[in-house]
């Protein structure tokens, strides 16, 4: 199977200044040594807590973000290196639907303007032809298009926009679509529809999809690998099915067990009688020494507390960064 995006060491930091005049007090490893590679047309994951840096890896692999360290590669092709008009095309083939597309798409627009957006900025299809083009994209994320072409945002329904955010990406003809929280912002019962639908496009256009989410029901449904994040950086990787039935990272097993993990913040609002993993997720500015989930450990040891694991192979494509292993 041929790689369609290769992430190779990538590190994404963000400064943090205080006081005046302003001094740097920190530094947010909100990407930390990040490896992943997908292959053309599978589903890859990102699962983690929020905080743990799966938005700001999407949006360094979208350009939006640089990266301190590391690179980024399309077809083998790297990102940063580009020329503008290379990377101008190459950022039509990679889509990035945002994490909740009520704040993504102007709510005072109609269906139609948003939709035309993409295809004047790209100088797409002749100008007769494009009311025609928005129709069928319309029709392909089941929209009927004399119901919706004129309506505006503000009068959809959270499917409903997540359905034209697919749509205003879908005109562009990637390849390869990033889907952050493709469900989240939605009802329960508006979710399973969303899925049903990417999964037929991906099957009629050959899309490769990355979704990132913390939904371990949409991870387990939709994806044939995964990485699991925790603070930045990649604990547990794999084929979904061998992760779910065997976890080998106590973190992933943590999240895969259906207890809560409850933060000491959060306490208060812990329903008595449930059990529940605690331990405050330790901050990005004081990350802990050696493994960062050695805090929060059930099986901590020693080493965990100075020396930060490698990522290991431990069987065929299942890897873990734990001592234990
Ligand atoms: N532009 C930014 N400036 C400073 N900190 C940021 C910025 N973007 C994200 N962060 C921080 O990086 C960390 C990871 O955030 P994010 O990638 O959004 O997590 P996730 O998508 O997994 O919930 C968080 O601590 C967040 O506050
Ligand atoms: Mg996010």
């Amino acid at each position: 199977m041929a790689e369609i995006l290769t992430v190779d060491k990538a590190c994404v930091y963000f400064s943090i200044y205080r006081g005046f005049p302003k001094k740097l007090v920190g530094q947010i490893k909100a990407v930390d040594n990040i490896n992943l590679s997908i292959e053309k047309e599978e589903t890859y994951g990102i699962v983690g807590e929020s905080g743990s840096g799966k938005t700001t890896l999407a949006k360094a692999i979208m350009g939006i973000n640089p990266l301190d360290h590391g690179s980024i590669y399309y077809r083998h092709e790297e990102l940063n290196e580009l020329r503008k008009r290379d990377k101008k095309f190459i950022y039509r083939k990679i889509q990035y639907i945002y994490q909740d597309p009520s704040s993504s798409l102007d709510p005072r627009k109609s269906v139609k303007d948003i939709l035309m957006e993409p295809i004047k900025v790209h100088n797409l299809y002749p100008k007769e032809e494009r009311l025609r083009v928005i129709g069928e994209i319309l029709g392909a994320v089941d929209l009927p298009p004399s119901d919706f072409m004129s309506r505006y945002l503000a009068n959809l329904s959270g499917g409903q926009k997540q359905r034209i955010a697919i749509a205003r990406a879908l005109l562009l003809h990637p390849d390869f679509l990033i889907l952050d929280e493709p469900t989240s912002a939605l009802d329960v019962s508006v979710q399973a529809k969303i899925l049903e639908l990417l999964d037929s496009l991906k099957k009629r256009l050959n899309l490769t999809y990355l979704v990132i989410t913390h939904d371990l029901s949409v991870i387990s449904n939709v994806t044939n690998r995964i990485s699991i994040f925790y603070l930045g950086h990649t604990m547990e990787k794999g084929k979904t099915y061998d992760i779910f039935r065997e976890p080998l990272h106590p973190y992933t097993k943590l999240l895969l067990s259906s207890i809560p993990i409850i933060a000491e913040s959060e306490k208060k609002f812990k329903p008595s009688g449930v059990p529940t993993i605690e331990g405050e997720i330790p901050s990005f500015v004081n990350l802990p020494k050696g493994c960062r989930f050695s805090t929060r450990c059930p099986y901590v040891f020693d080493k965990c507390q100075s020396l930060e694991p490698e990522m290991k192979e431990v069987k065929g494509g299942h890897y873990v960064a734990c001592h234990l292993y």
